[in-house]
């Protein structure tokens, strides 16, 4: 990969527009996680020690052009302004005067916050002339959103067209650690995907059984490939009509020399409650009666025994239904091991994408994997091999500093 980084511009007095992903989670108005906006805490710190005059621009929820007061993103001042320990700005537009006020009021090291860029229909249409009037704004563009990369909008592929571009550091963190995850990592590497839908993930797990070692499955996924392979699963979650794109998958993993791993016990109920009566059966066991909601002890042992043959981990989604305790187990033992393995210097574990990191933080194992992803969509997509338009975008930037 072969991108500029904010080394490679002379930040002095210039205005550099930070493409964030401030997409935070919000209940009655209080921000419930602060991750995104901590990650970025670095690139604030180095512009603002530079001397940049910085402008962020990001978007929040999804207004589809329209202007929504309850997602402006003027609430998010004094979070950031507290996260960050400095003062942050506001415009009330995300182009025009406003926005041009605010750019010319920053002095060196300051920081603005424009207005939600999704209010104006032109960003999700990756328009050139809204891509050209966020860009008359500044003189560097700095993108550190890559949990919005996936995305083709004005702000975050289009405007690279009209300002010298970089990665922000959380972006080239997130790069860097995704690159040695799985475009170039130490072998063995071992792929954990779990979730309740293969229907969602056909794509992940076409291209992983193309790159891994070992793929292991768990949630309800993992029940359509049981039922693939001629078991019945009861009243587990399963696709049936997904059987035969479970069967290519295994015929294609077979191809690649990639293991599938399916959980050797799962944790069979009869109805799916806090605290229900519960029992750990062979995989190719559950009662017509019974679902499986979870991955067992000798499932999470065997595991852990391939764990210790391997160099890099991948993950995710969670193997059982994880917000249901006790089903919370097979995630949780697996996540301990990894996070062993990753403490002893023995793997590399990247983590990411979905209800992921809240599962590891169940687990109380997110802060000792090697890196975990911000990124909902964003890491989904990569994991399917695609190109990520705003990464790619980075790449491309051909225009002079
Ligand atoms: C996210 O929260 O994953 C990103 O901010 C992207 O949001 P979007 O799915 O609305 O584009």
């Amino acid at each position: 990969m072969s991108y500029k980084t904010l080394k490679d511009f002379d930040l002095r007095g210039k205005t550099v527009l930070l493409r964030a992903d401030l997409n935070v989670p919000v209940q009655d108005g209080a921000v419930t996680d602060t991750t995104r906006i901590d990650r970025i805490l670095p690139t604030i710190t180095y512009l603002r020690e530079q001397g940049a005059k910085t402008l962020i621009l990001c978007h929040y929820g999804r207004p589809k052009g329209q202007v929504k007061p309850e997602l402006s993103l003027e609430f998010l001042c004094p979070v950031l302004a507290k996260q960050w320990d400095v003062p942050v700005s506001f415009a009330a537009d995300t182009v025009g005067p406003q926005a041009k006020a605010l750019a010319d009021n920053l002095a060196e090291g300051e920081f603005g916050l424009l207005e939600n860029v999704r209010f104006h229909a032109e960003e999700e249409q990756n328009d050139p002339a809204f891509a050209k009037q966020l860009a008359d704004l500044a003189d560097i563009f700095v993108n550190d959103a890559f949990s919005a990369a996936h995305r083709a909008h004005a702000s975050t592929e289009a405007i690279t067209n009209y300002l010298p571009t970089c990665a922000g550091l959380s972006m080239e963190a997130e790069l860097n650690a995704l690159n040695e995850a799985l475009e170039a990592p130490e072998r063995p590497v071992l792929a954990i995907v779990g979730g309740a839908k293969v229907s969602t993930k056909l794509s992940v797990l076409n291209n992983l059984v193309q790159k891994v070692d070992y793929l292991v499955l768990g949630g309800g996924m993992s029940n359509t490939f049981t039922y693939a392979s001629g078991t019945d699963v009861g009243l587990s979650l399963c696709e049936k009509d997904m059987a035969d794109e479970a069967k290519a998958i295994m015929a294609k993993a077979k191809e690649h020399g990639c293991e599938i791993i399916l959980p050797k016990d799962v944790c069979i109920v009869s109805e799916l409650k806090e605290g229900a009566d519960h029992e750990y059966v062979d995989r190719t066991a559950i009662p017509a009666d019974k679902e499986a909601v979870d991955a067992g002890p000798a499932a999470a042992e065997y595991v852990a025994e391939v764990l210790q043959k391997c160099k890099t981990v991948l993950w995710n989604g969670p193997l059982g239904v994880f917000e249901i305790s006790p089903f919370d187990f097979g995630t949780n033992t697996v996540a301990k091991t990894v996070a062993d393995l990753t403490k002893d210097g023995k793997v590399v574990s990247v983590a990411g994408g979905g209800d992921t990191v809240s599962a590891l933080e169940n687990a109380g194992v997110a802060s000792d994997f090697t890196y975990i992803s911000t990124a909902g969509g964003a890491f989904l997509e990569w994991l399917e091999g695609k190109t990520l338009p705003g990464v790619a975008a980075l790449e491309s930037n051909k225009k002079a500093a």
